[in-house]
Parts: C-alpha cells; structure tokens; sequence
C-alpha cells in the first residue's frame, strides 16, 4: 500500500455471502478511527464502500501510508499474528462493510478457495513495508541497503532500468530494447511467496542501485527461475555477489530448493557467481548457457551476520497465514 501505487481491490462479498459466513455489517463516519495503531484487535475489516487512510506513528512523527477503498481488507494482520495494530486506519469519508474475527476469517478460506493466497499476498505485502532494510558494505567501504521491492516501487524501477546501458540489458533480458510498460507490470508484480525481488539502494531512497529477483516455476514450486542486475556504476563492487546471496536465503525461507537461470556464454561475472553456488551449467547454443543451483546456505557470497539478517527480515513477512495451517 502507498501513495504512488493504489492498492488493487481483493475482495467482492455481497450481503447473502457475509451473512452466510457470519460476518458483521459495520460502518463509520468520516474521521472515525476503525483501527486504532497499539491497540489489540481480534477483528479485520472488508470494506464495500469508502475510503479509509492509513497511518502509522514512528516515534514522534506520523507517516501517511496511503488509501484503500472499497474491496481492500484491514486489520487482517493483527488478526493473524495476534499481534497489536501496527497502524491506525480512519474513514475518510462514511465508509461501510463487513467484520469478523479468525473463526469468520476460517469460514471464508471455506468458502473461497484463492482467499488465502490472495490474503497472504496482502499480509506480506504490508509486512514488506514495514520491514527495516538490511544494511550491507561493499567492497570499496560504502554502505548499501536492501530490503523487499514494494507494489509502489514501480516507478523508481521504471527509472532504474532506463539507466542500464544496452550492453547490461542484452545481458539482463537478452534483449537490448527497453522494458515496456507490461514487462515493468510483471516485474513489480511480487507476491512474496511465488515472485520475490530484493532491491538496493545508497543513502535516501531515490533510485536504486541493484535488483534480484525469483519467480517459483508452476510446473515445479521447488525451483525457481532467478535473475539479477546491478547498476551499471556499481559492477565489480560486491553487489551481485549480495543480492543473489540474499536471494538465495530467501528462496529457502520459501522451500525453494533449486534456482535455474538463463545467462549469456560470455556473461563471465554472473558466471562466476553462480559457480560460487555449484551450478551446474548447460550449453544451449546461441550464445546461451542455462543454470542449475542446489540451494544451500550461501556462505560463498554472504558472511554469518548478511546471512541471519536476510534470513530474520525475510521470516517476518512469509507464511502470515500459516495459522490456517496449524
Ligand atoms: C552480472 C552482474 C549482476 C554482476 O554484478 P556485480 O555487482 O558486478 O558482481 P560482483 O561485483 O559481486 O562480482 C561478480 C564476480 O564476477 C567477477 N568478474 C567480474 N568481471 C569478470 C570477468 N570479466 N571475468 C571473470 N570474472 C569476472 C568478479 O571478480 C566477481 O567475482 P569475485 O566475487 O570472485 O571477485 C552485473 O554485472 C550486471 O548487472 N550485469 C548486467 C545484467 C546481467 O548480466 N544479469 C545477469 C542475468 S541473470
């Protein structure tokens, strides 16, 4: 959820179907606080009409985190973390919808079989946010920071990838053209779960410097196609090194045990990389190689403290929805 980026609606639930599940029919006047940041709640909200806004308080200042409207579900993490508010959440405008507690949120993955996916997808994202990057030293002493790409990062992703040069893009997407709208959409289209991408970027957080990511294949949820790409300037400072070990940290925090990749013959850091990690290679012609990686601690490419602070940011927005499981 942010401003640059309004968050896509979830859910549409009609009065026989709220009923059906027990769900309560709620609604609250403007500048009415549905949610309140700190309390402890046992209820989420699915709203059908209105706006709210969402803020969270950091230490003595407010930050604005954006607008959900109707079809956006609140206070679901709460709900399944039993844990307090981590934002406060006001209509701001009459707003109307339906709420329940765990048992309502049970009824209704009965009743809707993409409802946990899509949950969780939501809860991560909103977890994502919240994270604190993990700052990481390359080699010439500078500091870098790294955390999970946000649905609202899509236009600084846009700007970081019109900074490639082309000979970085044939060596990215093989291909020197440059990334049209569709193919920004797939690449910002994360899930934490199935598609998942880290960032990096030095000081404010106004462009950023590298990127990693994997998609898990549908054929095969243990293996995951990954890819990488550093800016142009920063090449031979430790990044790639970072990010595909960061990556491969998350991966097995979602049960990927393998990582294929494409990367052209003569794309000799990303090579050396990867053979880091024991891959085994296949030469498909054309210039073209493919990948194998047996996943394991990436002790080559990250040290103990890199690895358990990826491993500490990357557990605190996986599984939210694993209480279904239990
Ligand atoms: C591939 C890429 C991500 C590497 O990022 P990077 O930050 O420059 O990588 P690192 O600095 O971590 O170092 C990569 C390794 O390649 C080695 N390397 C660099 N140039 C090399 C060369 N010409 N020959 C052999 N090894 C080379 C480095 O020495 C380093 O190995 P080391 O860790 O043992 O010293 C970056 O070059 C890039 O973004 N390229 C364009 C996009 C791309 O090719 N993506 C891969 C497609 S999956």
């Amino acid at each position: 959820m942010g401003n640059e980026e309004p968050e896509r609606p979830d859910w549409t639930l009609g009065p026989a179907d709220a009923a059906k599940l027990s769900l309560c029919p709620f609604s609250a006047v403007e500048g009415e606080a549905i949610i309140r940041q700190g309390d402890v709640g046992s209820t989420f909200f699915l709203i059908t009409a209105g706006t709210v806004g969402i803020r969270r308080q950091v230490g003595g200042s407010i930050h604005e985190l954006g607008t959900l409207g109707p079809g956006s579900i609140v206070g679901e993490l709460a709900v399944l973390r039993r844990a307090p508010r981590n934002a406060t959440v006001v209509a701001l405008e009459p707003v109307v919808g339906f709420t329940g507690d765990l048992g309502a949120m049970e009824r209704l993955v009965g009743h809707d079989a993409a409802f946990p996916e899509r949950l969780a997808t939501v809860a991560a994202s909103r977890l994502a946010e919240a994270a604190e990057p993990v700052e990481v030293t390359l080699r010439d002493g500078s500091r870098v920071s790294v955390r999970p790409l946000l649905r609202k990062d899509r236009q600084r992703a846009a700007e970081a990838m019109s900074h490639y040069s082309e000979e970085s893009r044939y060596e990215r997407f093989h291909s020197a053209a440059e990334a049209s709208s569709e193919l920004l959409d797939l690449l910002c289209d994360v899930d934490y779960a199935n598609h998942f991408v880290w960032v990096a970027f030095e000081g404010p957080e106004e462009s950023y410097v590298g990127s990693a990511r994997f998609v898990r294949l549908h054929s095969d949820p243990s293996v995951a196609e990954m890819a990488v790409g550093v800016a142009d300037e920063y090449h031979g400072m430790g990044m790639g090194n970072i990010l595909v070990g960061a990556l491969v940290v998350a991966a097995l925090e979602m049960g990927i045990t393998h990582f294929s990749a494409e990367v052209l013959t003569d794309n000799r850091p990303m090579r050396a990389i990867l053979d880091r990690l024991g891959a085994e290679w296949i030469e498909e012609g054309f210039g073209e190689a493919s990948a194998s990686v047996l996943l394991a601690a990436p002790v080559a490419l990250l040290g103990a403290s890199e690895i358990r602070r990826f491993r500490q940011l990357v557990a605190t927005i996986v599984s939210p929805t694993a209480v279904f499981a239990a």
